[in-house]
């Protein structure tokens, strides 16, 4: 059964196309022609944190990929696939990992409970986890833990991006893109650069990753 919800989108959309048009009548097939987008975000897939919403972007500026928590990982060939195109044909100038306060797949990883299949996909949280337990396990106070978790989950995934081959040989190239870290926070709509130094980060991590010449 088809809810009032679902009516109204093909109502809004409606509305929202005429309007577009009327404001520019070239709107539409000027984007149809091409994308020339300078980001490129990954963020967690919660309907909660729209990237365009949050960062006030139009159409044709984010060329995005969400998935639960942010994760990159080089066994997945949909996100590996989708900063290698970002990086080599739209030439994009940014990569922003973008995680939230609140992350329900965070949070999730943090428990010791098992979900099934979506194990496999927490494991990458859970290793971050890992890799900073000690900082972590130091932070008694629960919340803060939580929102800890997030930003170095941010900091690690966004390693993960300076770890592609992709992302190596252009900046080496063409001095693009690099890479940034944020948080979303949802308590309060604010965004926050977690400023990464991405000259430092691809120093660190081409003292064992380096894929270029
Ligand atoms: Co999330």
């Amino acid at each position: 059964m088809k809810s009032d919800k679902y009516e109204q989108i093909f109502k809004r959309n409606k509305i929202w196309a005429e309007d577009a048009s009327k404001k520019d009548k070239d709107f539409f097939s000027n984007l149809y022609k091409q994308q020339q987008p300078e980001f490129l975000c990954i963020g967690c897939s919660d309907s909660r944190v729209p990237a365009n919403t949050v960062t006030g972007l139009d159409i044709g500026d984010l060329f995005v990929h969400r998935n639960i928590a942010n994760v990159v990982s080089n066994n997945d060939m949909n996100l590996m696939a989708v900063i290698q195109y970002a990086v080599e044909q739209l030439k994009v100038k940014h990569i922003v990992v973008c995680g939230h306060y609140g992350c329900g797949g965070v949070q999730a990883a943090m428990k010791q409970e098992s979900y099934g299949l979506l194990d496999h996909w927490l494991k990458n949280i859970r290793d971050v986890y890992r890799i900073h337990y000690e900082e972590l396990e130091m932070e008694h106070d629960e919340t803060k833990r939580f929102d800890r978790l997030v930003e170095l989950n941010v900091l690690e995934q966004s390693e993960n991006v300076v770890k592609t081959p992709y992302v190596q040989e252009s900046y080496i190239k063409n001095g693009f893109p690099t890479v940034h870290g944020w948080v979303y926070d949802m308590r309060n709509g604010k965004l926050i650069d977690l400023n990464l130094d991405f000259e430092q980060e691809l120093k660190k991590v081409q003292k064992v990753y380096k894929l270029n010449e």
